[in-house]
């Protein structure tokens, strides 16, 4: 069995119509209490753990940036020490906003990061308190996330080209728009090959996953 945290998200939605997985909403698991993260993963001992919840109210965390890092951060921390306790991989998933927005190519794994808001900070964090542990794990950096499911940019331009005649959209923000399924499809990938030792830290397989 794969855990995965995350319930209700546009990743852990689709996760959870791709099968194979059991879901760990906000209340089995608060990534708010990162200790609790730690203890459902080493009560349900599953073969990988895929983190798919986080805190993406990117605005509303310069006003919250303590409880976006715990959320961001400590939690993803307090889950790869529990996998590496029981010698599972950890799938995570990151965010473009870990850099700084400069340029216009799609940036490599190693390129610098340089987060320039307390959400890119929180889920930079996040990266490193992994990479800190001995747990196995893959990071997969996305962005502009999009599904039939929750709020995204997609369904908002569809919803206001419905009903106006004109758009006003800001043009200087380049993006690569992601379905959530294809992440799903690609964190349950990672994960299973990285349970069966096929990959490791560093491993082009996980690298070449990289999608900012
Ligand atoms: N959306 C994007 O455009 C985008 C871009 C780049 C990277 N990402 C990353 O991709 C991943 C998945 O994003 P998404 O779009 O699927 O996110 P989402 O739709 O905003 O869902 C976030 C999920 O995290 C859960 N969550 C938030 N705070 C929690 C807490 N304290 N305890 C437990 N669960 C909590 C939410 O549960 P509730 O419903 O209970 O709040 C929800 O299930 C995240 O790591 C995000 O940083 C997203």
């Amino acid at each position: 069995m794969i855990l995965v945290f995350g319930k209700t998200g546009q990743v852990a939605t689709e996760l959870g119509r791709l099968g194979g997985v059991t879901l760990l909403g906000r209340d089995r698991a608060d990534l708010s209490d990162p200790q609790t993260c730690a203890t459902a993963i080493l009560h349900a001992r599953p073969r990988a753990v895929i983190n798919a919840a986080a805190y993406t109210a990117v605005d509303r965390a310069e006003e919250e940036e303590a409880l976006a890092t715990r959320i961001n951060a400590e939690a993803p921390g307090a889950m790869a020490r529990a996998c590496a306790a029981l010698d599972i991989p950890l799938v995570h998933i990151s965010t473009d906003y870990v850099f700084d927005g400069s340029g216009d190519i799609p940036r490599g794994p190693e390129a610098p990061t340089g987060p320039l808001n307390a959400y890119g900070r929180s889920k930079l964090a996040g990266e490193q308190a992994i990479r800190d542990t001995h747990a196995t794990h893959a990071i997969l950096r996305t962005s502009w996330v999009f599904s039939a499911h929750g709020a995204n940019f997609v369904k908002t331009m569809l919803r206001l080209g419905a009903s106006r005649d004109t758009l006003s959209v800001v043009a200087d923000q380049t993006g690569g728009p992601t379905p959530a399924t294809a992440i799903a499809q690609a964190c349950l990938t990672v994960a299973g090959q990285l349970a069966e030792g096929k990959g490791s830290p560093g491993n082009p397989l996980t690298r070449g996953l990289n999608s900012e």
